[in-house]
């Protein structure tokens, strides 16, 4: 019999900093203000779509965990999540979609010329702010994770040979494109703690944002966009290759095979291809094999928080781990 576990809430993992993270939106809104009108109106938009703020919360978990009691953090808080909101809109373009956090992207309400030019604007903004902080050090991190993810965006765009692709292409890709700034994000928080500790807390973020990203790969595969508020099945209508097709790949049926193609030879695939190949992946356990490696993911994560001392923050961080792969949106 399977045993019944209370599932993890954001709430519950936010409670260490909870205060705190209330400044840091106020933080972020201070930091994107702008004179100009559009720019005015795209973030008023931005400032409406709510975020689950789970950068901000692994930087302020880590700080804390690490024993740091630093104000900046909230700045460098605010910086993670506006490096992340930048990388969305470019994202957002990037992928054709049309609903973020339950609410029209920047490219569908205005266009995809000003989500290229807000994407920019939001990260200027966030260099400009750890510039102004004077330390080169968290400058340093963020700038490497923020190069990673655009290798990372890139590497998807060009995956050519779609049913050719890999697990190790994957883990190369997921790993660039979102493990990096949750990685940074940890790392981040921990900055003038010792060096060990620091290094553990960025291989802690690099796992858990593998799990992450695998998490949300099959979000898109099982949950309707109600509950993710992001469009569902868009990575199969956009020929993304993810873990569950990956792993099903290998075992599909000839007949199940052929539907894969033909969903990949289609420039604007169905939405009755796109489900009948969803089917087909899970009838091969390709969600399964999913949630498994996400699962072993997790259980490296944890690993690397046995270095810390004990604390409300780093019981907070396990938690973190369980939300990230057990989470519907
Ligand atoms: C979405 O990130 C992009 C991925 C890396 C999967 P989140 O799931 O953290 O999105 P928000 O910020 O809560 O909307
Ligand atoms: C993550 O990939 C995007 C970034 C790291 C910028 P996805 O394309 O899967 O993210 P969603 O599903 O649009 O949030
Ligand atoms: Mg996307
Ligand atoms: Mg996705």
């Amino acid at each position: 019999m399977s045993q019944q576990v209370a599932p993890v809430a954001l709430r519950d993992i936010q409670r260490p900093v909870a205060a705190t993270l209330e400044r840091v939106v106020d933080e972020l809104r201070r930091i994107i203000a702008a004179d100009f009108p559009v720019i005015a109106e795209v973030n008023e938009h931005l400032l409406r779509m709510k975020g689950k703020l789970f950068r901000p919360t692994l930087l302020l978990l880590s700080h804390q965990a690490a024993g740091g009691e630093e104000p900046r953090a909230v700045t460098l808080a605010a910086v993670v999540e506006l490096i992340h909101l930048a990388t969305l809109v470019h994202d957002d373009s990037v992928d054709h979609s049309a609903l973020r956090r339950g609410m029209p992207t920047i490219n569908a309400l205005f266009s995809h010329q000003v989500a290229v030019i807000m994407g920019d604007y939001l990260y200027s903004r966030a260099i400009i702010e750890l510039v102004a902080l004077d330390d080169l050090e968290p400058l340093r991190v963020f700038a490497r994770v923020t190069n990673e993810m655009t290798v990372g965006e890139m590497r998807q765009l060009e995956a050519h040979d779609k049913l050719a692709y890999g697990e190790a292409q994957y883990d190369a890709l997921i790993r660039a494109k979102t493990a990096s700034l949750l990685s940074g994000a940890c790392e981040v928080g921990a900055l003038r703690a010792a060096r060990d500790c620091r290094e553990a807390l960025a291989r802690f973020g690099m796992s858990l944002g593998m799990a992450f990203q695998i998490t949300d790969d099959l979000l898109d595969y099982t949950q309707p966009q109600a509950v993710t508020g992001k469009p569902s099945g868009l990575d199969l209508k956009e020929h993304k290759v993810t873990l569950p097709l990956i792993a099903a790949l290998a075992r599909l049926a000839p007949g199940d095979r052929r539907l894969v193609e033909l969903l990949m030879a289609s420039p604007d695939p169905p939405d009755d291809l796109v489900a009948e190949v969803i089917r087909a992946v899970e009838a091969a356990d390709g969600l399964e094999y999913a949630r498994r490696r996400a699962q072993e993911l997790a259980q490296q994560a944890e690993t690397e928080l046995e270095t810390l001392s004990p604390s409300p923050a780093r019981d907070a961080l396990r938690d973190s781990i369980a939300y990230a792969v057990e989470r519907h949106s």
